[in-house]
């Protein structure tokens, strides 16, 4: 078996050999003068399981996956499984206006015509599962993160809105704590309405529980929001750390922000790898 990591997945697609006992099948990856990509698989594969890691965020990364998706195909791969950390445009899983693409369908459709099952982590809007047109599961990374934080001494989980309702009452059950819901309207892009509703955190130490840190706006908000109720300390844990723009710079109210590497970067801390690796066994 072979993992062929994506770009920006050099240390997830590692650790997830390892948990698999499989071969991290090594890639050229780069683009033409024209910008254009160019991947090649460096081992043979042919016959293999090939398990293919790749985030369809931000747009350059889809057509990444779909190249490496058929290199293994060319290569005569046995069979190909897709691993998508985060599956960009899984909040389009529907019109919201005349007129839209159901986005997440157009790029799941081409993913999926080229692969044999595939599995995302934590996504938006399960709908979305039914687009890729082959076997597919979605992961939830609500353990991995509950368990990261046991060490934190959290008192309280909050979620930012009825779509964080599941997951937080699961992290809230995993940590033996309390799980709050507040009320969120949003008004824009950018900017959100929070309503806390009937809560008294003053004390306590908060993590505000989502699965998307895009803008930054939802959690700024509930964060700037619960430090005014009196909260010790707010905390936010996310599986997808997207930190559009400024969103790195409206979330310093936060005391600490936590990501898993489903996106690499400075606010990574905790491996959704184990969880990937114990539903692909
Ligand atoms: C939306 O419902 C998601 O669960 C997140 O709350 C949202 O994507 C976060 O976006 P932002 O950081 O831009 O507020």
């Amino acid at each position: 078996m072979f993992v062929v990591a994506g770009s920006g997945h050099g240390k997830l697609g590692r650790s997830l050999a390892k948990e698999l006992g499989a071969e991290v099948c090594g890639v050229i990856n780069r683009r033409f003068a024209d910008g254009e990509r160019y991947v090649r698989l460096l081992e043979n594969v042919k016959g293999s399981r090939v398990i293919v890691v790749q985030n369809t965020f931000p747009d350059d990364n889809v057509v990444e996956m779909l190249l490496l998706l058929d290199a293994a195909r060319e290569a005569g791969a046995k069979e190909i499984r897709a691993v998508i950390p985060y599956m960009g445009y899984s909040r389009q899983e529907r019109t919201f206006r005349d007129g839209e693409a159901i986005s997440s369908r157009a790029i799941g459709a081409a993913i999926g015509s080229m692969c044999d099952s595939v599995y995302t982590i934590s996504i938006h809007a399960p709908k979305v599962l039914d687009f890729f047109g082959v076997p597919s599961q979605d992961i939830s990374g609500t353990r991995a993160a509950a368990e990261y934080l046991q060490k934190n001494g959290v008192d309280l989980i909050v979620a930012p809105d009825e779509g964080a309702r599941k997951r937080c009452e699961e992290a809230a059950e995993i940590l033996n704590v309390d799980c709050h819901v507040m009320s969120k309207n949003r008004i824009d892009d950018r900017n959100v309405e929070i309503t806390m509703g009937d809560l008294n955190p003053k004390g306590m130490n908060v993590v505000i529980l989502d699965d998307i840190i895009s803008t930054g706006g939802t959690i700024a908000t509930s964060a700037k929001m619960l430090k005014e109720g009196g909260a010790a300390s707010v905390s936010a844990v996310c599986t997808h750390g997207l930190f559009i723009e400024d969103a790195a710079n409206r979330l310093r109210i936060c005391d600490e922000l936590m990501c898993s590497d489903s996106i690499e970067s400075v606010h990574t801390r905790y491996s959704v790898s184990s969880v990937i690796a114990e539903a692909l066994k």
